[in-house]
């Protein structure tokens, strides 16, 4: 189709013929090269969104391209009836990657998500020994992991869940980075696992203290009970280093925080593709990943040769181009950046982040308008940024971008946010 209407159109179209189940920021992109996005008329922008995390190897990667296009020459979907020629060296890349037996390869986040509650459950019953359909699954306030029903019985956001019941029994919702609610919940001897995200992004990037995680996998171990790490968001160098929870990773080297963390189940998604279109994947060892079966969980397009193909192209970047190193450096200096601009600027209340995963906190109320209206002023200044409620702006560029692009951005944010009047 020839592209001949302007972005005001683009929106009305989309405005009447779509689902009103998102509320997007006004500019309608049409490109995409490394941190830059272009809408219709021509308007260059730096992406400080990255689709959530999930274009962390930039927009439209020459590498990760070609492997889409060599593989959509050859094969594109066998469903897992049939084997094909790139599920299997897919999956022992991956599992070698991350140091697991196995994997699950699925589609969306939500997916792998709730691969990953089945396959606890799973476990529980045939594992651990609990009576069957009375296994427990233990949350943190404030997660998002997700849109599904399952998913959300889980969530503490009415708007995630205002609704859509009845929910999905089984669950319990603990305050996030808290220890002691977790000790207490653990007692309960029908729980059979502890879901977290190491960060949470949609909560609005709160890290938790230092030593939760450890902390928490270890109370998890103590009690027999699985540690399973949601990393949609945080995975795949997002935070500084391969992993959030970082383990016997490849990238062990590089990074500092936290790294004798290793997820019993471990959730990946996003950033796997390079946000060429969605793969997730479960990872866990045999005791646990050989509870299901053959016939008791799966998906048409999960593991498709696309799939593999993109996947092992994406993650070839990360490792070759160095991008949970650049997340670490060029993190400090924006949160450094931003701190500054927090001592300057009535506005902003906190910086916090940890590597290219960053939030600032807005000095309003949690229902105002005004970091909307900031990330619209700006878009108009060339950078697009959502916030992620009325006070909270996230900010998660590609990790591709340079120190002196990270500047510029930090000027862009600097000089809107000095010069913004409600
Ligand atoms: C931590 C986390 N888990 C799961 C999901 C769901 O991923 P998807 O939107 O691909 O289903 C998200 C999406 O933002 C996420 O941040």
């Amino acid at each position: 189709m020839e592209r001949t209407m302007t972005s005001s159109e683009l929106m009305q179209i989309e405005d009447k013929y779509g689902a009103h189940n998102y509320h997007p920021l006004p500019v309608v992109l049409s490109k995409g090269e490394g941190v830059y996005v272009w809408d219709v008329e021509g308007k260059k922008y730096f992406d400080f969104l990255s689709a959530y995390s999930a274009v962390n190897q930039g927009h439209c990667h020459p590498r990760i391209v070609k492997a889409l296009k060599d593989q959509a020459e050859v094969l594109t979907l066998t469903s897992r009836a049939f084997y094909n020629d790139q599920l299997g060296p897919y999956e022992k890349y991956l599992a070698e990657y991350f140091d697991y037996d196995k994997v699950l390869p699925i589609n969306s986040g939500v997916e792998a998500v709730e691969t990953a509650l089945k396959l606890c459950r799973k476990w529980a019953y045939e594992k651990k020994g609990i009576e069957l359909n009375r296994a427990k699954i233990i949350f943190a306030s404030g997660n998002f992991h997700g849109r599904t029903l399952a998913v959300i019985s889980a969530s503490t956001d009415p708007s995630s869940t205002g609704g859509f019941g009845p929910y999905m029994p089984g669950y319990e919702v603990i305050p996030y980075n808290d220890l002691e609610a977790l000790k207490t919940a653990l007692k309960d001897e029908l729980v059979a696992g502890f879901i977290v995200e190491p960060i949470q992004g949609e909560a609005g990037v709160f890290v938790p203290d230092e030593g939760y995680l450890k902390g928490a996998a270890d109370l998890c171990k103590e009690h027999n009970v699985l540690f399973i790490a949601d990393e949609v968001q945080t995975g795949i160098a997002r935070t500084g280093r391969l992993l959030a929870t970082c383990g016997n990773c490849s990238c062990e080297k590089s990074c500092g925080h936290q790294p004798e963390v290793k997820p019993d189940i471990l959730v990946l998604g996003k950033a796997i593709s390079g946000g060429v279109f969605p793969v997730s994947a479960v990872l866990a060892n045999d005791d646990i990943m050989l509870c299901i079966k053959p016939g008791e969980h799966g998906s048409t397009f999960g593991g498709n040769p696309l799939a593999c193909a993109v996947a092992i192209a994406a993650l070839e970047v990360i490792e070759d181009e160095g991008l949970a190193e650049n997340a670490m450096s060029l993190g400090k200096i924006f949160r450094e950046r931003m701190q500054n601009l927090a001592d300057k600027s009535d506005w902003v209340n906190l910086v916090r982040g940890k590597g290219l995963l960053n939030a600032i906190v807005i000095n309003d109320t949690e229902d105002s308008s005004t970091a909307w209206d900031m990330c619209v002023a700006l878009r108009d200044n060339g950078l697009l940024a959502k916030p992620t409620h009325g006070n909270i702006i996230r900010f998660a560029p590609p990790l591709v971008i340079t120190e002196e692009e990270l500047h510029q951005c930090c000027d862009i944010i600097e000089k809107t946010i000095l010069a913004f009047k409600k």
